[in-house]
């Protein structure tokens, strides 16, 4: 799909604030949500939503699912072809995916998105003592959720990483999914700022060529984008 161009952001541009977020994240109206200290800062999630409205994204992968999937789905529910996305966020606490599930339920959106329950077990990428989503789990949702087709979204802002010691537990995430991301496709790392993740960020760097735009570090996110055409698309001001 041809993607236009957008200018670069201005180098003394100014951070958009989660005030400015707010006001964007109006245009998603539909039932109270209960925000809190979990969920994606708006800024951060605002950043997201760029991405699939400005590069027409419409098969998503969310590592960590809550308030974001819903409002996620609200926007891709926005945008013809009626009910044409996917999304899967990926679920490690069977209650939370099950109270995010019955949220897209009453939402109508829950037909597009698989809330894929998969625990957190040892698993070979992670770092020693961390675990990470079980791999049969995540497997058989994923091919249940994106029927083959290539991931062209994917938001990484599980699992839980703010503990002591659990500060690469996001790490597993791109070696594990690289091979299913479309040309093009998008990466983002939510809580970028955080010494865990900023090693995470610099790890992936290293061992895959990807450059993660750390301007958008402004909105607690870092963003990466394949080989492909297509802006990364923060939520600069200039
Ligand atoms: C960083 S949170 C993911 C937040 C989600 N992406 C969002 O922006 O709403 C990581 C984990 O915290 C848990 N979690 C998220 N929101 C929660 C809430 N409001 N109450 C309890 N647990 C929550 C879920 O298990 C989730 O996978």
């Amino acid at each position: 799909m041809a993607v236009p161009d957008l200018p670069p952001p201005h180098p003394r541009s100014r951070e958009f604030s989660d005030e400015a977020a707010r006001h964007a994240l109006a245009a998603l109206p539909g039932p109270y949500l209960p925000w809190s200290s979990s969920a994606m800062r708006p800024a951060g999630l605002v950043a997201v939503c760029n991405d699939i409205v400005v590069n027409g994204r419409r098969r998503v992968v969310e590592l960590g699912s809550g308030i974001s999937t819903v409002l996620l789905a609200r926007l891709l529910n926005q945008r013809p072809p009626l009910g044409g996305f996917r999304v899967a966020a990926v679920e490690h606490d069977a209650g939370w995916a099950r109270w995010v599930r019955e949220q897209l339920n009453r939402e109508g959106t829950g037909s597009q998105v698989v809330i894929v329950h998969a625990p957190l077990v040892p698993h070979p990428l992670a770092a020693p003592g961390l675990s990470w989503y079980d791999a049969a789990a995540l497997a058989e949702g994923l091919r249940t959720a994106m029927r083959g087709e290539p991931i062209d979204l994917l938001l990484v802002d599980g699992p839980p990483a703010h503990g002591a010691g659990h500060g690469l537990a996001r790490y597993p995430a791109l070696p594990d999914l690289r091979d299913r991301l479309g040309p093009g496709a998008t990466v983002v790392l939510d809580d970028a700022e955080r010494p865990g993740e900023q090693e995470v960020l610099r790890r992936w760097e290293r061992e895959t060529g990807l450059h993660f735009d750390r301007r958008a570090e402004a909105a607690g996110v870092a963003v990466a984008r394949l080989a492909g055409e297509g802006p990364v698309t923060g939520p600069w001001h200039s």
